[in-house]
């Protein structure tokens, strides 16, 4: 080879990896949240940690620029796969990060499922996701709706209280949360004596709440969320039963709300994956981190939005941001070691966090960790045979 073929093919040699970085197109993530709806809240809160995570690593995630692709779910069942698939096969999404409703993630993971794209959810509970509808290419950043509701049975059953009502918005995330306090309510020697359901988005309770007078249960246990919890708190303590009748449930009852609840929510206690007051040094950063981008403090969902970042980062880092190599990305997503504010905690074999639980009492703006109601909480993933 002569000189100048020598120099020419060195030229090339250091041109490539040049060349290859800059022709990594932006990454495509489809992000399928609430806008609008009783939802809308968490998912801004969603969409909000995501975000902060993304610009902690400089705006890139494992040196890919992000393309945020947005579609309105509505919280709406019915419109839940049209969108998802306007997501795969219209926009050719690379990830698709969503969404709060149980309903409508159930149509999402059915769609991942056949498409392969990889799914991460950062709220939506329904026990199917990690349980019978199980992928590999499918993660939950957030938790079972069995979990939060069996937590919260257990504090229940510690506190001795013996007859419960529960009620809950008749669709996969109440019915799965009342299911979990009732294991584990009636597993500590309670009874759950009445479930008082409406179908959701319905916030016309008066007639149910006429109904646990007349029953005198020992406590209530409730799975609201968003705009819907605000509204059933005040209705609660309107119809006079907050000081006869404890009220209790799965932390989605007070968390980002209680500015709108008032006084009728101090006092409440609730179970959840997240607390405040934790008074971590991660937690601490990342609360500060997010109170001087957005001017507010974080709740659960904004919690899980960062932490689904956090979980792509993972997966992005191992294949060097190259999602052409999914199996090995999704096996590292999956493996991935989650240094939350939460705490520290990892998937199961199924794609769901398993964390601990923190008892909260509702304080001023606080939903103020009092204790542990279950530490290292594994779903049962029933129907998974993921191992
Ligand atoms: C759900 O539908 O899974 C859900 C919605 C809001 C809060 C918690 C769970």
């Amino acid at each position: 080879m002569n000189i100048t073929r020598i120099a020419l093919a060195a030229a090339v040699a250091l041109a490539a990896p040049l060349a290859a970085q800059a022709q990594q197109a932006k990454l495509k993530v489809g992000l399928m949240l609430p806008a609008t709806g009783t939802f809308a809240a968490l998912g801004t809160a969603i969409e909000n940690g995501f975000r902060l995570y993304v610009d902690e690593q400089g705006g890139k995630l494992a040196g890919r620029e992000i393309e945020f692709v947005r579609v309105d779910d509505e919280s709406d069942p019915s419109k839940a796969t049209d969108n998802v698939n306007k997501l795969i096969k219209r926009d050719n999404v690379d990830v698709i990060v969503g969404t709060v409703h149980s309903g409508v993630a159930l149509a999402m993971a059915r769609a991942v499922r056949e498409s392969g794209t990889p799914l991460i959810v950062p709220n939506a509970g329904a026990d199917a996701i990690t349980g019978p509808l199980c992928a590999a290419n499918i993660v939950r950043s957030s938790f079972s709706n069995w979990q939060p509701g069996f937590a919260s049975g257990v504090m229940a059953a510690q506190k001795g209280y013996k007859r419960a009502v529960t009620i809950y918005w008749n669709y996969a995330a109440g019915q799965e949360s009342a299911k979990g306090f009732t294991e584990a309510f009636e597993k500590g020697g309670g009874k759950v004596i009445k479930e008082l359901t409406l179908p959701f988005p319905n916030v016309e309770f008066q007639a149910l709440l006429t109904e646990i007078a007349a029953q005198k249960p020992d406590v209530v246990f409730a799975f609201f969320a968003g705009a819907g919890a605000a509204k059933f708190v005040k209705d609660y303590d309107a119809a006079g039963l907050r000081r006869s009748t404890p009220l209790i449930g799965s932390g989605f009852l007070t968390d980002g709300v209680l500015e709108a609840q008032g006084a009728s929510a101090q006092g409440l206690q609730t179970a959840l994956h997240y607390a405040d007051g934790l008074n971590t040094p991660r937690d601490n950063k990342f609360r500060a981190a997010y109170a001087v981008r957005y001017k507010l403090q974080p709740d659960v969902y904004a919690v899980q939005g960062y932490d689904a970042a956090q979980i792509l980062a993972a997966g992005l880092n191992a294949v060097k941001g190259d999602v052409k190599n999914r199996d090995a990305m999704l096996t590292a997503m999956r493996k991935a070691s989650i240094d939350s504010p939460r705490g520290k905690y990892t998937l199961a074999a199924a794609g769901n966090p398993v964390q601990d639980f923190y008892i909260r009492e509702a304080k001023g703006r606080d939903n103020a960790m009092t204790g542990i109601a279950v530490k290292v909480l594994p779903d049962p993933a029933r129907g998974c045979n993921l191992r």
